[in-house]
């Protein structure tokens, strides 16, 4: 499907899309984070409202404007994302988790800023594993039918990590982005291979990131209107 065409094949659908990465807070003025810009996942919110769909986007740390017709809840850690998602996936027909969501959070915060002293070495910053909310999603789906989809990136061995973790997580669709060497975060473009848990596997040619959230609506209509026949 091209972009700006009209056509409304997600009329009547509610999606959920995650975008951004999530802040993992250390101290008041501290956190870990990630790289993530969010623009593939507000691209995602932006042509879905496009093509009809009733639009949820959880915004982890984002700093764009937000999408005309978009339902935007904020958050900012990984637990936070969890509830929104798990809140808002209960009457979703779909969800893509395009956020870049935090593997691990410091154990402990400190309510106060954390100081350094003279002659003291630095404490090390222990961590703990969040939830894998994609993986929960998968598992505990909201309503029968509903499609999940997971973005990853890898670095190397893309195909084969990318299969490896579309069974580990047990979604419908993962959109695997090879990454490194400047490859797709900030920028503009993106090139991906849209793997399914039916074998099918969808390249994706390099191009905005519009386009490719274009190509992942194709495919998640077709499985909606496949489901309905
Ligand atoms: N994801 C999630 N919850 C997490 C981690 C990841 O929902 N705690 C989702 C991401 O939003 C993405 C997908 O899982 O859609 C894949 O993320 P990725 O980081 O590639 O997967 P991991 O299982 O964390 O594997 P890795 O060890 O390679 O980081
Ligand atoms: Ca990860």
């Amino acid at each position: 499907l091209a972009r700006g065409t009209a056509v409304a094949d997600l009329a009547g659908r509610h999606v959920v899309v995650s975008a951004g990465g999530t802040r993992e807070p250390l101290d008041p003025v501290r956190y870990l984070g990630n790289r993530s810009s969010g623009k593939q996942g507000y691209a995602l919110a932006t042509t879905a409202a496009a093509r009809g769909a009733r639009v949820t986007l959880l915004s982890a740390n984002v700093e764009l404007p937000a999408p005309a017709g978009v339902d935007v809840v904020k958050v900012t850690t990984a637990l936070e994302l969890r509830e929104a998602a798990v809140k808002a996936a209960a009457e979703a027909d779909v969800v893509v988790m395009a956020a870049a969501v935090a593997d691990f959070r410091p154990t402990d915060y400190a309510a106060v800023k954390i100081k350094k002293r003279d002659g003291v070495e630095p404490a090390p910053i222990a961590l703990v594993r969040n939830p894998d909310i994609l993986a929960e999603l998968s598992e505990h789906r909201a309503r029968p039918g509903q499609l999940v989809v997971g973005f990853a990136a890898e670095t190397d061995q893309v195909l084969a990590n990318g299969r490896a973790k579309l069974a580990r997580k047990g979604c419908d669709l993962l959109v695997v982005n090879e990454v490194g060497d400047g490859k797709a975060f900030g920028l503009d473009t993106n090139e991906a291979v849209v793997l399914g848990a039916d074998g099918s596997e969808r390249a994706i040619a390099p191009g905005p990131k519009e386009d490719l959230a274009d190509a992942v609506w194709d495919l998640v209509a077709a499985r909606l209107g496949a489901a309905e026949h």
